[in-house]
């Protein structure tokens, strides 16, 4: 497009000022006063009598007053955007010039968060698991009934099926509803189900009861573990419980015993107590003549092989889960489990742990 020459002289001369002011704006703040003078809605282009006559003038002379106003304000608009460019590089460069940076200043302060006790003890269990072979095995929080309780040999009359026990959804409005996961053990099922056995797995997580008081929240932490192969036994089951908390509690050996009891997806089903000495006013763990339950264990129940499509005659296996609040709660005296969801950031001042202290068993995962 070949640039339009401006026909009238008065408006010819109003560029030639404009233009002239804003080369002489000293700060971009001038430079848009100027901006706002001359192309402002009511400027001095806009509002210039010629201009106002293109209201009552013929097509032919309409033509020329609009490609006028048009080459005034785009020249006056180019003009103005090259001043602001070397504008603003003048004053980068003046204030680069002025300023200086007084590295001797202290850096601003950033505040730095830290792990949370479950957090911190499910990293050790899971440092622990993994030195015997388990890799984490996950699933999700909204169960569904199959997974949570049929699948796991759990009958229909179970008081943990029981709406005041359990958390249900209302999903799409079917029975039965979805869950929040009454416990860790549905991840067996979903590992059975999705991969071939031999199988070594731990399942760390959060699961849900109906269940509040001192004692009882109804979110808590559980980590579960599921072996499955061809001749494993309790023995193993028990030397393994042995090894690794011995080792969470940074201890040789551990006093601990196997108390007969029941659930319904293993048989035969133990309670696991570790020996501890009930003081006054502290709990010692590994010595004394008191007994303290940390998890439940026992031989994977044949129907839930069967309910996982694998032949209890071929492939056996045991199964144990346990509650982290209370392992972090022995390990680390935190007196009050209630606290530990209150969302107190003193009280993880206090209880927590370095973010980027990644517990390991090389630097050992005892306190
Ligand atoms: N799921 C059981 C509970 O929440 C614990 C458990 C897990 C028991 C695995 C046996 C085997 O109480």
């Amino acid at each position: 497009m070949t640039e339009h020459t401006i026909t009238n002289a008065e408006i010819a001369n109003l560029l030639g000022e404009a233009i002239a002011a804003a080369n002489a704006a000293a700060t971009s703040a001038s430079l848009q006063e100027v901006r706002v003078a001359y192309l402002g809605k009511s400027g001095k282009i806009a509002a210039h009598p010629y201009f106002q006559t293109i209201k009552d003038a013929s097509p032919e002379q309409k033509k020329i007053i609009g490609a006028d106003r048009t080459a005034a304000t785009t020249q006056l608009t180019a003009a103005i955007e090259a001043k602001k460019l070397a504008l603003e590089a003048a004053e980068l460069n003046e204030r680069l010039a002025k300023e200086t940076v007084d590295i001797t200043l202290p850096a601003s302060p950033i505040r730095r968060g830290s792990i949370h006790p479950i957090t911190q003890v499910t990293e050790e269990l899971t440092a622990i698991f993994a030195d015997f072979g388990f890799t984490v095995a996950e699933g999700p929080e909204i169960e569904d009934d199959f997974h949570n309780f049929t699948a796991l040999n759990i009958p229909e009359s179970h008081p943990a099926r029981q709406m005041h026990d359990t958390f249900y959804l209302k999903g799409d409005g079917k029975q039965p509803y979805p869950v929040l996961r009454t416990h860790t053990s549905p991840v067996q099922i979903r590992t059975m189900i999705a991969q071939k056995p031999p199988i070594r797995i731990i399942a760390p997580g959060t699961t849900y009861r109906s269940d509040s008081d001192m004692t009882h929240t109804p979110m808590f932490h559980q980590i579960e573990g599921l072996v499955i192969e061809k001749s494993v036994h309790m023995g193993h089951l028990k030397g393994l419980l042995h090894d690794a908390l011995a080792a969470f509690f940074g201890l040789e050996k551990l006093p601990m015993r196997f108390r007969a009891s029941f659930f319904p997806f293993t048989e035969p089903s133990a309670e696991v107590d570790i020996g501890c000495k009930r003081g006054r006013d502290a709990l010692t763990i590994g010595e004394g003549s008191d007994w303290l339950e940390v998890a439940g264990c026992g031989m994977v129940h044949p129907n839930v092989l069967k309910n996982c499509g694998l032949d209890p005659a071929e492939w056996q296996g045991f199964a144990f889960g346990c509650g982290i609040e209370r392992l972090a709660m022995l390990k680390y005296n935190i007196p009050d489990l209630r606290t530990m969801f209150a969302g107190d950031v003193r009280w993880l001042k206090h209880y927590g742990f370095n973010a980027l202290d990644i517990p390991s068993l090389i630097k050992g995962v005892a306190a």
